[in-house]
């Protein structure tokens, strides 16, 4: 049977194509979207992807992946550098796995994204690689739920 991924993208990720092309290019979130399903297809993976440009929304998301999903990928924008409630949601659910994606390298941007406040909660961390970060942290899913 396909296990289930939540992709929870947090605020301003609605923007993506038009926010900030230089830093984050030129697709949609859409686009993304279509591309983590198509990759998750391969991988035998079911992706429920969702947005919310707030942060209780987040928390409530990743409470029900506890009962919905096998792991989660989360790229949780700005509230990655500010969330104690995302960090402690993300606890919260453990064993789940939660991946933290980044479309750009945080660490080679401003200094106050160097400090993730979910970094020590989740399983593992991927960013810089534009879209395509969203497609490796479904593979490494895929790995560590077998
Ligand atoms: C981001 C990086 C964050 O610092 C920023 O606030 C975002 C997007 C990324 O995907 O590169 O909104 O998470």
């Amino acid at each position: 049977m396909s296990k289930t991924i939540f992709v929870l993208n947090g605020p301003n990720l609605n923007m993506l194509g038009k926010r900030e092309p230089g830093i984050y290019g030129g697709k949609t979130l859409a686009d993304i979207e279509a591309e983590c399903i198509a990759a998750g297809a391969e991988l035998g993976l079911t992706i429920d992807f969702r947005q919310s440009n707030h942060e209780g929304t987040l928390v409530d998301w990743l409470h029900e992946a506890a009962d919905k999903a096998a792991g989660v990928a989360f790229n949780a924008g700005a509230y990655t550098h500010t969330s104690v409630a995302l960090h402690d949601a993300i606890r919260a659910i453990s064993p789940i796995p939660v991946i933290e994606v980044h479309i750009s390298n945080v660490h080679a941007r401003e200094e106050f994204r160097h400090k993730s406040m979910i970094a020590p909660a989740v399983k593992g961390v991927i960013c810089g690689f534009g879209p395509h970060s969203y497609i490796l942290a479904l593979q490494a899913l895929k790995t560590i739920t077998q």
